[in-house]
């Protein structure tokens, strides 16, 4: 149980903006796992910024992208993985990355989402909108929702003793 507890990945999925970066530092700082950023990950391997991809190759480009990121990350142990926020959308994505973890939901309301250089929640309408359509989904796939209204401190020492 101990060791199941100490090679399996934590997965947090939310809303752009709902602390998934944030939170997973700390966790991963406080359980000694590797933090992994999806978008990040993405990045690296396209060698563009997350709007430049969009711009350039368009959002099914960056989706494929980011499907081949999961597969990878879900084969291997010990992370805290910050997924996109549309990570949800494709089921096949969950898949992978719940084979050997924890799928965690990041809840946050939506007057409370860092919407700071996101391509997709440029205005308020359509965030409201992608809220609505996600929520069945993180809901759906989250075997665990937290809510992060709390400072980050705060939250993550809560996420943390939720998990245990
Ligand atoms: C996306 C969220 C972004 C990033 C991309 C698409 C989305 O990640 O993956 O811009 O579809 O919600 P964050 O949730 O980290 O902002």
């Amino acid at each position: 149980q101990k060791l199941r507890r100490q090679i399996e990945n934590i997965v947090l999925i939310g809303m752009p903006g709902c602390g998934k970066t944030s939170l997973g530092k700390q966790l991963a700082e406080k359980l000694g796992k590797q933090f992994v950023d999806m978008d990040v990950e993405i990045e690296k391997t396209a060698g563009k910024s997350i709007p430049e991809i969009f711009a350039e190759s368009g959002e099914t480009r960056f989706r494929n992208l980011e499907t081949e990121i999961a597969q990878k990350l879900g084969k291997e142990k010990e992370q805290v993985i910050a997924t996109g926020g549309g990570a949800v959308l494709r089921p096949e994505n969950m898949k992978a990355l719940g084979q050997n973890g924890r799928i965690v939901f990041i809840r946050r309301p939506l007057g409370k989402l860092a919407m700071d250089g996101r391509p997709l929640s440029k205005d308020l309408e359509a965030l409201k909108n992608m809220y609505a359509d996600r929520l069945p989904l993180y809901e759906r796939y989250g075997r665990l929702a937290f809510d992060s209204e709390e400072g980050i401190e705060k939250s993550a020492a809560k996420l943390l003793s939720l998990l245990e």
